[in-house]
């Protein structure tokens, strides 16, 4: 790592440190210690995430940073501060904001997210540092330094889709949760898990958004081979929410529950938004999980699920094993078709 590098890392140290002395000890603080109490956070939790307050104030961080003697032009390029256009001036880019550190997977602080407090039409809820020499939003995941040890006892990892809901989990004592921060998960993420275990448990969000994001990132995880389950939290909530309704023992056994294989999701997430009153929609129906069986199941699977599929759709086994095996061949055709097909797919999509 470079001496640049270096020092970014070093000033969000610092930064963390400041905003969090602001959180807990000062009366600026106060109202942003009130708003996460009520969302259940404790003092202890504040503290061993080193949770913090940003001032409203545009030039607090500044200023302390210009007196540590820190060089503001290079870590203007870590979004920590914002360069004035036209002059060699700098401002804060957290301002009023709850901050949450961003630890890499050996626990250097690369980044930060802000929530506002009060909601609001004009600003995001989360403002999040930009994309930097140390920070990589494809590659990190939020809470991968903590996780790492109950992932490999556990031998299993639970994905979420907010670093809220790590924390959540982690009131209640259920430590091997990571979230992405703000992307889909890649392959560079994978590729971090599957160093501590091949069993990956998703609890995204249980609105659609969140369910399609599962349905994504299941296809990922299970095209590198990872044995991948999918919690489906009810009424729309995620797991923050479902704490908070619940409790944490009901989080606790929702968790330890089995969660939907993956085929098992893939087949529900597909039979949302379609009515098997309407032939298209079956039939539909019928082409997407096809597919899903020739790329994902093996022969047993594939039996089982075909079986599965006859009972909803109401037609043969012999009638859905024909045409499988017709799915099957046309995805070992040459590329040129996909080709076609997908250049298809994709003028049909282009809005006008
Ligand atoms: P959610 O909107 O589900 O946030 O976005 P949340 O975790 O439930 O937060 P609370 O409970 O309302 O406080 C999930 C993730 O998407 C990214 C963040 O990484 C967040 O954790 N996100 C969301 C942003 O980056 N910016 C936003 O304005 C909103
Ligand atoms: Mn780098
Ligand atoms: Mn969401
Ligand atoms: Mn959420
Ligand atoms: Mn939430």
């Amino acid at each position: 790592r470079s001496d640049e590098e270096q020092q970014m890392i070093d000033a969000h140290q610092f930064a963390m440190d400041y905003f969090h002395h602001l959180l807990i000890n000062t009366e600026e603080g106060e109202s942003a210690y009130r708003y996460l109490e009520e969302r259940g956070f404790s003092r202890e939790l504040m503290e061993e995430y080193s949770i913090g307050w940003s001032l409203p104030n545009w030039d607090a961080l500044v200023n302390l940073l210009l007196q540590k003697g820190y060089d503001l032009e290079n870590l203007s390029k870590s979004g920590l501060v914002i360069q004035k256009e036209g002059a060699k001036e700098y401002f804060d880019r957290f301002r009023g904001r709850i901050m949450f550190p961003i630890k890499d997977e050996f626990g250097n602080v690369v980044g930060f997210s802000g929530r506002i407090i009060d909601a609001n039409e004009t600003e995001a809820k989360y403002l999040n540092s930009p994309e930097s020499p140390i920070f990589h939003k494809s590659e990190l995941l939020y809470h991968l330094d903590k996780a790492r040890a109950s992932i490999r006892k556990k031998q299993q990892v639970i994905v979420m889709e907010g670093f809220m809901d790590v924390l959540a989990a982690a009131k209640t004592g259920v430590y091997h949760c990571v979230a992405t921060m703000g992307t889909s998960l890649t392959s560079s993420h994978i590729r971090k898990l599957r160093m501590l275990t091949n069993r990956v448990l998703i609890c995204y969000d249980g609105d659609q958004a969140g369910m399609q994001a599962a349905v994504k990132a299941s296809k990922m995880l299970q095209l590198e081979k990872l044995k991948t389950e999918v919690i489906l939290l009810p009424d729309n909530m995620d797991p923050d929410d479902y704490v908070q309704a619940n409790g944490a023992n009901a989080f606790q056994d929702l968790l330890s529950s089995k969660g939907y294989a993956f085929l098992a999701f893939q087949m529900l997430a597909s039979k949302k938004n379609k009515n098997f009153q309407f032939e298209n929609d079956l039939l539909q129906y019928v082409h997407e999980v096809l597919e899903l069986l020739a790329t994902f199941a093996n022969p047993l699977e594939k039996e089982l699920y075909v079986k599965q599929l006859s009972n909803e759709v109401n037609l043969s086994v012999e009638n859905l094993s024909r045409q499988l095996v017709k799915v099957e061949r046309g995805m070992k055709q040459t590329t040129a078709t996909h080709q076609q097909e997908s250049m298809e797919i994709v003028v049909k999509s282009t809005p006008k």
